[in-house]
């Protein structure tokens, strides 16, 4: 069985994660994504989600082509992860290229980076409902 992996926060999920995830399952049998924890994302990237973790995991256990959801809590535990969980391929998208080729020489795990879908983002949509003044969590539509 091919295992494949994947790293990422997956905030409002939308069709960019969707083309990333099913790309990476198709690469193999079994598809593992390590979701930054809230803590994570706070003290590395000094990100908050609009969605909490909990709510992250919930929705990428509900797609189709994700097998397991762990969480990622740091940098480091990315090249023990691949021994961990007997990992074949690591994937990330091209805005990564380059950032992990490091895996591939400390680990077994092969390396590859998918073309990202073009002109979405979670930072993308929040800028625009932004611009809309839709911005608040569980507010409903402006009229
Ligand atoms: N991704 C992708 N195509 C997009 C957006 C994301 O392939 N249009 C991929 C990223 O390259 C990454 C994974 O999806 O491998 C998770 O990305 P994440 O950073 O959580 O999503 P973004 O929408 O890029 O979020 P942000 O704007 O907060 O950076």
């Amino acid at each position: 069985m091919k295992r494949i992996i994947t790293y990422g926060t997956f905030d409002m999920l939308h069709y960019g994660h969707i083309n990333l995830l099913k790309r990476a399952k198709e690469m193999g049998d079994y598809l593992i994504v390590a979701l930054s924890t809230d803590e994570f994302n706070w003290n590395s990237k000094q990100k908050k989600t609009y969605f909490s973790f909990e709510k992250r995991k919930q929705l990428l256990e509900a797609i189709r082509y994700v097998d397991l959801v762990i969480p990622e809590k740091d940098w480091n535990q990315k090249v023990t992860d691949m021994s961990l969980y007997q990992v074949d391929t690591f994937v990330m998208g091209d805005d990564w290229a380059g950032q992990f080729d490091f895996i591939q020489q400390e680990t077994d795990a092969e390396v590859v980076y998918l073309k990202r879908t073009p002109e979405i983002s979670t930072t993308q949509i929040k800028k625009d409902l932004n611009a809309k003044n839709l911005t608040t969590e569980h507010t409903s539509i402006v009229k």
